[in-house]
């Protein structure tokens, strides 16, 4: 009888120990990869682009700034007057902020335009200036200062 009870409180313990056994978690694996947007249609499935004015971080507005930006960079394609199209860039008077920025950055126009919005070339000549984005602000209230 006795013999029985030791086994007993012994199975007990047995039992007791694997199933409180911690488990240790496998290590996360970590993947990373850089991949140049393009076009987020472009992108392989499952792969989340956090949206640009969350990653782009901009100066504070200056007029000034964004003039003496405009007129040294981009008159060489766009007009003096942003209100009417250049040699080779259209107006850009009615392109709002979040467009401007992805267009400076990438050359591209977004593949979701804003409401309303009518793209006024189908062409993909413009060069990106990634180095500007932060002044985009300063150069879009530049544009609309001189909206008609
Ligand atoms: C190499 C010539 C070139 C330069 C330099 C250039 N652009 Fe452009 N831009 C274009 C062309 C061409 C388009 C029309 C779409 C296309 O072909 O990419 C355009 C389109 C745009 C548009 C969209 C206009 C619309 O309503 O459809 C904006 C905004 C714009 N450019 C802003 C700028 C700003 C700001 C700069 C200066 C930092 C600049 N661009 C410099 C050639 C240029």
């Amino acid at each position: 009888m006795r013999s029985f009870i030791w086994l007993g409180t012994l199975g007990a313990l047995y039992l007791f120990f694997i199933f409180t056994k911690p488990v240790k978690a496998p290590a996360p694996i970590r993947v990373e990869k850089t991949i140049e947007v393009v076009s987020a249609s472009a992108l392989p499935e499952g792969v989340v682009v956090k949206p640009l004015e969350a990653v782009v971080e901009t100066s504070p507005v200056d007029i000034e700034k964004g003039k003496a930006i405009y007129l040294s960079t981009c008159i060489k394609c766009h007009n003096k007057d942003p209100n009417v199209k250049g040699p080779i860039g259209p107006q850009m008077v009615d392109a709002p902020l979040e467009l401007m920025q992805i267009k400076v950055t990438t050359g591209r126009y977004p593949d979701v335009l804003p409401e309303g919005f009518v793209p006024k070339r189908k062409t993909k000549q413009m060069t990106k200036f990634p180095n500007l984005a932060k002044d985009v602000p300063s150069i879009h209230a530049y544009v609309q200062s001189l909206k008609k």
